[in-house]
């Protein structure tokens, strides 16, 4: 088996005797990170064009749309968005994911860069104390991120629907939108049961797992997608915001949903 001897030592900020491009990961993930907050914020501002208008199209970003307009407790100075009352949720999970965070301690917290890459910290920021110990919250997140998939296979269904005859959303038939709206439960599914929390939820915390053979399945099953935990969570994170991106194009009528019946 090859190794790789990499002296450990107390290095100035960006100080390594690496010679391989460490960089170019964390690199990439604040790039990646960037453009998401970005984008983002802006739909998360716009507070329009989440709905494409003779389907039943709904933005995932604005799903569950709780109140279309601001309800009556909302405070008048605070400008508002449909979004923000739901996206703190799904932004939590993500936040508090153990990929994610392992990505932006290094990535944008630079706390290190990467393995024996100083860092510019002397202090040790552990999870053990207050404030990166509110990341447990993360187990909780994932309760509500497991409803999020239902509630986003239900948009899903609901994009089979157009406006016909008989009225707005009686018409069954199949879009491209339909399509895309379809695919975003999936991909979040296979990033949400992935999940290192629900991992140990199912199996980890038991010291024999093989005594039942469903849990035995589904720890493999969650097991599976763990190790592509990485891949899933980005893919659908940009893919929502693709989402997003493709309903606000055809609302604003730059792109043309494709009807395919
Ligand atoms: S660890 Fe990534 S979603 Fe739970």
């Amino acid at each position: 088996m090859s190794a790789i001897d990499v002296p450990l030592q107390k290095n100035r900020f960006g100080q390594t005797r690496r010679k391989d491009r460490w960089w170019i990961e964390p690199l990439f993930v604040f790039l990646g990170y960037l453009i998401f907050t970005v984008y983002a914020n802006y739909a998360l501002l716009a507070n329009n064009y989440y709905e494409l208008p003779g389907t039943q199209y709904l933005s995932p970003m604005y799903s569950p749309l709780l109140f279309r307009y601001a309800p009556g407790w909302w405070p008048a100075i605070l400008p508002y968005s449909a979004a923000a009352l739901i996206l703190w949720a799904p932004l939590g999970f993500r936040i508090t994911c153990y990929y994610y965070r392992g990505a932006y301690y290094k990535a944008v917290w630079l706390d290190p860069p990467s393995c024996t890459v100083g860092e510019p910290r002397k202090s040790y920021w552990g999870e053990r104390s207050f404030p990166l110990i509110l990341q447990n919250v993360h187990r909780y997140f994932l309760y509500l991120a497991i409803v999020f998939i239902f509630i986003l296979s239900y948009d899903a269904w609901r994009g089979l629907w157009f406006d016909g005859p008989n009225g707005p959303g009686t018409q069954f038939g199949i879009g491209l939108g339909s399509i895309i709206l379809i695919l975003n439960p999936i991909f979040l599914g296979l990033y949400t049961f992935g999940c290192h929390s629900l991992r140990h939820l199912i199996g980890g915390r038991k010291d024999v797992i093989s005594s039942s053979a469903v849990r035995q399945s589904c720890y493999n099953c969650v097991s599976y997608l763990n190790r592509r935990h990485m891949k899933w969570a980005w893919i659908s994170m940009f893919y929502v915001g693709f989402v997003d991106l493709y309903i606000r194009l055809c609302a604003k009528g730059i792109w043309h949903d494709w009807r395919i019946f």
